[in-house]
């Protein structure tokens, strides 16, 4: 059965990944509808072989549409979901904007599919960074319930969109030529050869000294795991990579678990890549997971300060898996 989508920022990051993801799986579509803001209508993209029209996104945009894929920013999400549930699609939204809502599910399908059918017509995307977390910590916490979790993230600029890139890229080059005077328009500080830790770039700080990427990764991780009992805290950092987020990250568990067993579980869990060789130097790279579907996983080890504590690095595409490919994921189930 072939269905009517609407991709609401389709010219952005993920809305181009969302197209490069829904044609490489076959995804059964009857009618495309790309919509973005004023500035992109009457833009051309192709898809399929067949060129689209951009169309500019209004409350009228999902007549006939049965799933809405929305990555446009979660003042357009809070905007224009409740229109697109009124026109009797289901939407799939990137945004933070519904996350933490009780009676919306916040799903990854590698961990709790069983979420999608309480959906009353939005079911939300994960942040980046706490999906491939928690694709990593679920087989771990049905082993061993996992007790607490310290994660350090070093995450690409493709997180902050493709203007971020476009600034990483840029002020690169012109350090690189020796000029001064580079004009930021998105980052706070240099983002070229520097590490920032504040994510995102603006309003970013909560009163508890927390940034709002790490509340979300504190706060989706109890949710999508089901147990609010796990005790999560974060760092989340930018870094000029493009693309793929990696963490380094560090669990205690009830019970004891070697770092066998570990590899073990994780090397036959669903969506999952062990990459972890130390005599040969190999360990999941940013560069390599960039364009893959995989969560990967490496340098696992037991923690030498804790009875049961394992340290892990997890590096995925943050525009795929992270992004566009979990919420294709989810339309999949949807189906
Ligand atoms: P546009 O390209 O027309 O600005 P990114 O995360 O890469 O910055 O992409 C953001 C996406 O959200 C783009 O597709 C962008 O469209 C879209 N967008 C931004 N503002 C609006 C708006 N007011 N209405 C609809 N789409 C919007």
């Amino acid at each position: 059965m072939s269905v009517n989508i609407a991709v609401v920022g389709a010219t952005g990051a993920v809305g181009e990944e969302f197209l490069r993801i829904l044609e490489s799986r076959k995804f059964p579509i009857n009618e495309l509808r790309l919509l973005a803001s004023r500035r992109s209508a009457g833009k051309k993209i192709q898809f399929c072989g067949k060129e689209h029209i951009v169309q500019e996104l209004t409350k009228n945009s999902f007549k006939d549409i049965k799933i809405a894929l929305f990555s446009a920013g979660a003042s357009i999400s809070r905007e224009y979901v409740p229109y697109a549930i009124e026109s009797g699609a289901v939407c799939v939204d990137n945004s933070s904007a519904f996350r933490m809502d009780d009676d919306v599910p916040l799903v990854v399908p590698e961990v709790n599919t069983h979420d999608i059918p309480k959906h009353h017509g939005v079911i939300a995307n994960p942040n980046c960074s706490t999906i491939q977390l928690v694709v990593a910590l679920k087989p771990i916490h049905d082993a061993a319930k996992i007790k607490r979790v310290v994660v350090s993230t070093y995450q690409a600029v493709s997180g902050a969109g493709l203007k971020a890139i476009d600034e990483l890229e840029k002020e690169a080059k012109s350090i690189l030529e020796g000029k001064e005077g580079f004009q930021r328009k998105l980052f706070p500080h240099q983002i070229a050869f520097n590490v920032l830790p504040q994510i995102p770039q603006s309003n970013a700080f909560l009163p508890n000294g927390y940034t709002s990427e790490e509340m979300k990764m504190v706060n989706e991780t109890k949710k999508i795991m089901g147990d609010n009992s796990i005790r999560v805290t974060a760092t989340t950092v930018r870094v000029p990579v493009v693309r793929s987020h990696s963490e380094s990250v560090n669990i205690e568990t009830e019970k004891k678990i070697t770092a066998a067993e570990v590899k073990r579980l994780l090397s036959t869990a669903p969506g999952i890549q062990i990459i972890d060789d130390p005599a040969k130097q190999l360990y999941p790279l940013a560069t390599d997971a960039a364009g893959k579907d995989e969560v990967f996983v490496g340098r696992i080890r037991e923690d030498v300060s804790l009875d049961n504590g394992i340290d892990m690095w997890i590096v995925s595409d943050n525009i795929r898996k992270g992004a566009a490919l979990n919420a294709i994921q989810i339309a999949e189930k949807l189906l």
